[in-house]
């Protein structure tokens, strides 16, 4: 099969958070289960720069970009996944983010750079990008692709489609103007197709025209048909539940190993799990906390925004300032909690360390050096770092929601005595939930052959990628069965010229 994997974001080209982290992974996973899956992102500067060797192989001329797009051809790095990068500098070379401005706030043409970047998708999708390649399925995530379901809807022959939801609280949403700017058809300004209260919706091209939905966790492809988690697309998703379904992200275990991470200072793993404690001595280090190894550290690293439920740690701190313990956080995001943290910090030096920073490297340190790590989230698709928190020996506290609830098993007395037991897993999100979750950790903390027992648990527990890799291939040869494209007889790319980057 072929399959063209279109993402705004994968590791380690550029990444904000875990859809970086599937978009980097997936594929590769598909490509050893011996599919030829080729991924496609926007060549953004940092993009380019990891990418290394790319040459152009396309020269796209598309509305909406006075200058021919390039399609740049490489590398996925450790792989043999096949990467095209969108060349449009007008729109993507930019300083600050994917999406947004050094300074964080959205690009103000955000809906030309997306609408830019799924029509050249769909032209490689539709084989008239002079590659000689015609996939059978395209697999589009996120609202920054959204508009590539929609677009390929208008064609006699396409190939199918399956749209990932990897977190519906971000649609994408423009004004009618910029509906009118981007020259889609008329008749998609409405409620069946992609307006949504008087806006332009991205995520709805992905929603209303994809074959198939999936979302990154089984319950939360229940949840979001339900009007507290639906994000007021409840209807819409409820409406095409015969092709929504959801698949648990995996993890790269050979970027998230303990055994093995380069960016640690001391590895270890479930035989040999000892060294986790010089790991814990370089965090305190690290946040500028008494080097203490008796007193049990929780961590957090995230994106400081609501989703994560950072705020409720912040309404217990008098509570947790009680207890003996320390806590550390990681994360960028609004400036309201980002300050909020930075004062809590400022305030209590020796038991709180604050870091309003993205680093790679300490958050690996925080997910090996914390006794336990919180994810308190108001609703979360899949989530990724519980997965790493349980292989690096760190049990997470999670709410009961989307992939925390399929991933965590709680430690209660049945699951202890039957040696399944994984963390820590409250349900409502209050403040008052989450301190009597904690309260049992540090309970059981107090129990060194139980913590342990729940520690190798986690340790041992396999959510590497072979799993949901199967299922999504099942699931495209589902989809490309219902909708056969003609092939074309693989041929040579078009044009050769080759555009080294030196890193
Ligand atoms: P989300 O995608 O909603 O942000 P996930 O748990 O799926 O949440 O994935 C988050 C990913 O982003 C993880 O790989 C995590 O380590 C990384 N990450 C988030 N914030 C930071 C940060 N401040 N520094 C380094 N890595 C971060
Ligand atoms: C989103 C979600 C997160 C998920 C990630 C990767 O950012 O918020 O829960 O793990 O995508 O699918």
């Amino acid at each position: 099969m072929n399959i063209l994997f279109a993402a705004s974001e994968a590791h380690p080209l550029v990444k904000t958070g875990g859809l970086a982290d599937v978009a980097g992974s997936l594929p590769r996973a598909i490509r050893n289960s011996r599919q030829e899956i080729r991924l496609i992102l926007p060549a953004y500067p940092p993009a380019i720069k990891h990418a290394g060797r790319l040459k152009v192989v396309a020269e796209l001329p598309l509305p909406g970009a006075a200058a021919p797009v390039r399609l740049l051809q490489g590398q996925l790095p450790h792989s043999r996944v096949t990467l095209y990068l969108v060349d449009a500098p007008a729109y993507f070379d930019r300083p600050g983010g994917p999406y947004s401005t050094p300074e964080g706030n959205d690009w103000p043409d955000n809906a030309e750079r997306f609408a830019l970047f799924a029509r050249a998708v769909c032209r490689v999708a539709l084989n008239r990008a002079g590659l000689a390649w015609q996939p059978d399925v395209v697999h589009c995530n996120d609202w920054q692709t959204g508009l590539v379901p929609a677009l390929l809807s208008l064609e006699a022959t396409r190939p199918a489609t399956l749209f990932t939801i990897h977190n519906l609280a971000y649609q994408g949403l423009f004004d009618h103007d910029r509906f009118r700017s981007l020259q889609l058809p008329e008749d998609w300004w409405s409620m069946e197709k992609l307006e949504y209260h008087q806006q332009l919706s991205f995520i709805k091209g992905g929603l209303v025209f994809a074959d198939h939905i999936t979302t990154v966790s089984p319950t939360y492809a229940r949840e979001i048909r339900t009007p507290q988690f639906g994000c007021g697309l409840e209807g819409l998703l409820e409406h095409r539940r015969q092709h929504l379904s959801g698949i648990l992200n995996g993890v790269d275990y050979r970027v998230w190993n303990p055994g093995q991470d380069a960016l640690l200072p001391y590895t270890y793993n479930a035989h040999r799990p000892a060294a986790k404690q010089n790991n814990k001595a370089e965090l305190q280090k690290a946040f500028g906390l008494p080097v203490q190894s008796e007193r049990m550290l929780f961590g957090h690293v995230g994106r400081l925004v609501e989703q994560k439920g950072i705020d409720l740690i912040l309404q217990l701190l008098p509570e947790l300032l009680q207890r003996r313990l320390q806590l550390v956080i990681l994360g960028t995001g609004q400036p309201a909690l980002e300050e909020a943290l930075r004062a809590a910090g400022r305030k209590h030096p020796d038991r709180i360390g604050i870091r309003i920073d993205y680093d790679e490297a300490l958050a690996h340190l925080v997910e090996a050096g914390a006794d336990s790590f919180l994810m308190p989230s108001r609703f979360e698709p899949c989530g990724l770092n519980q997965l790493y928190s349980l292989r690096y020996g760190t049990p997470p506290i999670v709410r009961r929601t989307g992939g925390l609830a399929d991933s965590v098993v709680d430690a209660s007395e049945e699951a202890l005595a039957r040696h399944t037991a994984s963390g820590f897993v409250f349900t409502d999100a209050s403040a008052a939930d989450l301190l009597q979750a904690i309260d049992r950790a540090l309970a059981l903390y107090a129990r060194p052959a139980a913590w342990k027992q729940l520690m190798l648990t986690g340790m041992r527990a396999d959510f590497s990628w072979t799993r949901s890799a199967a299922a999504y291939i099942d699931l495209y040869t589902r989809l490309s069965d219902l909708r056969p494209v003609a092939r074309t007889r693989p041929g040579k790319t078009s044009s050769t010229d080759t555009l080294t980057v030196s890193n």
